[in-house]
């Protein structure tokens, strides 16, 4: 059974504001992403997760041929990234789960970003990592953006988080949701990731791009 965090009412409607808020220097990890992949020819993009579609929309203007597959289970969610790029035809939006997704249709490239932390590490995280790789030829590129951490990192770096939110947000809610980081979602340590991401097919991870307890990692398929 997978496992799925449905995003639905203001927790859909308000989310690019929330990521805004709540993940600073988001917009520049996103940025960089073009780039960063630059090198990689005619690129089948899979964004699991795609939400409103944050990470397609720096792919819809490259000069490179590209095209994306985006699938998420949300319907409020995908809404906002069907409304999006309703004018963009190298876009596929997919309402549903990455299981269901045609196995034999290979991917060359695969962007994780802000999932994996729903997932427990009870074999949640491995089987999402899994059905990734299997999507994958061998060689393709895989990026996950994501809260990381040991218990000691999360401490510090929760420290430097709540330091660099606006300064005119609630206090209670600022507490709230460190809270809620800490004890209800499920970070990953470093090692932990680079665990499982060898587990599913994997190579070893290297961290590319880090604001306070957010990091950015590149791995490739065997
Ligand atoms: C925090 S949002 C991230 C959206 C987007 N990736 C971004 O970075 O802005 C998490 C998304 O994961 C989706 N999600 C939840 N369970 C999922 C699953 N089993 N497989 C794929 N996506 C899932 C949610 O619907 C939601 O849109």
């Amino acid at each position: 059974m997978d496992k799925i965090e449905i995003f639905e009412n203001e927790r859909a409607t308000g989310y690019d504001k929330f990521v805004e808020t709540w993940i600073p220097k988001y917009h520049y990890f996103l940025d960089i992403l073009p780039k960063l992949l630059s090198g990689i020819e005619q690129k089948k993009l899979l964004v699991v997760g795609c939400g409103t579609g944050n990470e397609i929309q720096r792919f819809i203007q490259i000069t490179e041929p590209c095209e994306v597959t985006g699938v998420d289970p949300s319907p409020e969610m995908m809404n906002q990234a069907k409304e999006r790029f309703k004018d963009c035809n190298n876009v596929t939006l997919i309402e549903g789960l990455l299981s269901e997704l045609d196995i034999k249709k290979k991917y060359n490239v695969a962007i994780l970003s802000l999932v994996l932390h729903f997932f427990d590490d009870n074999g949640d995280k491995l089987n999402l990592l899994k059905d990734i790789a299997e999507r994958l030829v061998s060689g393709s590129t895989f990026v996950i953006f994501d809260i990381t951490g040991n218990k000691q990192q999360m401490k510090q770096n929760l420290n430097v988080l709540k330091c660099l939110l606006p300064v005119d947000l609630d206090v209670e809610q600022v507490n709230n949701r460190l809270n809620r980081i800490e004890n209800e979602l499920f970070a990953v340590s470093e090692e932990r990731l680079s665990e499982l991401l060898q587990e599913a097919g994997f190579q070893e991870p290297f961290r590319f791009f880090q604001s306070s307890i957010y990091m950015g990692w590149l791995t490739k398929k065997k």
